[in-house]
């Protein structure tokens, strides 16, 4: 699904050059739940608007899908995004003045889909979501919760390859940030490959892979998948 190689992103401030992302090589694979876990400036934003094509590479290159997506003019990476990429932000980035229905409906109008479909796919998953009571709900007539499962709503329904998801727990109390954690594994487990950034370890570990971004470099820090149980070495955790 996602296959990244050698990708270095470069910033330069007043003469200081920083590699936000440091030569990285990963992929990942349809169907996987990844966790991008990392210190504060390490690399995961910078890394993170590389995958979801809002930034590009200084070089390396980047296959979505098998579409080498590392050239892409800015009018391109807006159509592959709005197709393949659905995102979940931290704190959810909900237009304001429109209802939960409406919000859900604009990456489908956008994509240009007719007003009614569009209307009928965002209520199909608003009711997913245990929302369909609330589509006329403005953002700020909405719990928190509430709020971030209609940006999931939003997120799923253009039917995206993948889920990007970026502190998608970190404006919630830990409750409703755990209702939403088990939210996005019982998508993945229906199949929605997700890739999701935090930095709170006890988040990451319930994913299924971790990838650790150090000083803008990639290591892995898995112990389920197969090449990997013979290293678990001393962690005795308890896991599923
Ligand atoms: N536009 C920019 N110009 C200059 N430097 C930048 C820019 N964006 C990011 N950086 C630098 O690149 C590094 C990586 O930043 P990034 O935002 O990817 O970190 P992060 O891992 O997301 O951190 P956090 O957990 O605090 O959000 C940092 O050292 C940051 O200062
Ligand atoms: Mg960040």
């Amino acid at each position: 699904m996602i296959e990244m190689k050698n990708i270095i992103k470069e910033f330069s401030l007043g003469g200081e050059t920083i590699k936000a992302v440091d030569n990285a090589t990963f992929s990942i694979s349809s169907g996987e739940f990844v966790a991008i876990t990392g210190p504060s400036g390490s690399g995961k934003s910078t890394l993170m608007n590389i995958i979801w094509l809002l930034d590009k590479a200084d070089s390396g290159t980047y296959l979505l899908d098998g579409m080498d997506v590392t050239d892409l003019t800015d009018d391109e990476q807006s159509v592959i995004r709005n197709r393949k990429i659905g995102f979940v932000f931290q704190s959810f980035y909900l237009l304001q003045r429109l209802t939960a229905l409406e919000n859900v409906m604009i990456p489908l109008l956008y994509r240009g889909e007719s007003e009614k479909d569009a209307r009928r796919r965002a209520l199909e998953m608003l009711e997913r979501l245990k929302l369909a009571d609330r589509y006329k709900h403005l953002p700020n007539q909405l719990s928190g919760g509430q709020q971030q499962r209609v940006a999931i709503a939003r997120a799923l329904a253009g039917q995206p390859s993948l889920i990007l998801a970026d502190e998608p727990t970190g404006a919630l109390d830990s409750s409703t940030g755990r209702e939403i954690l088990g939210l996005l594994h019982e998508l993945n487990d229906a199949g929605q490959t997700i890739v999701m950034i935090t930095h709170d370890l006890n988040i990451a570990a319930g994913a299924k892979r971790i990838v650790k971004i150090e000083d803008g470099k990639i290591s892995e820090a898995d112990n389920t998948s197969e090449e990997a149980a013979d290293e678990s070495g001393t962690d005795d955790q308890d896991r599923t």
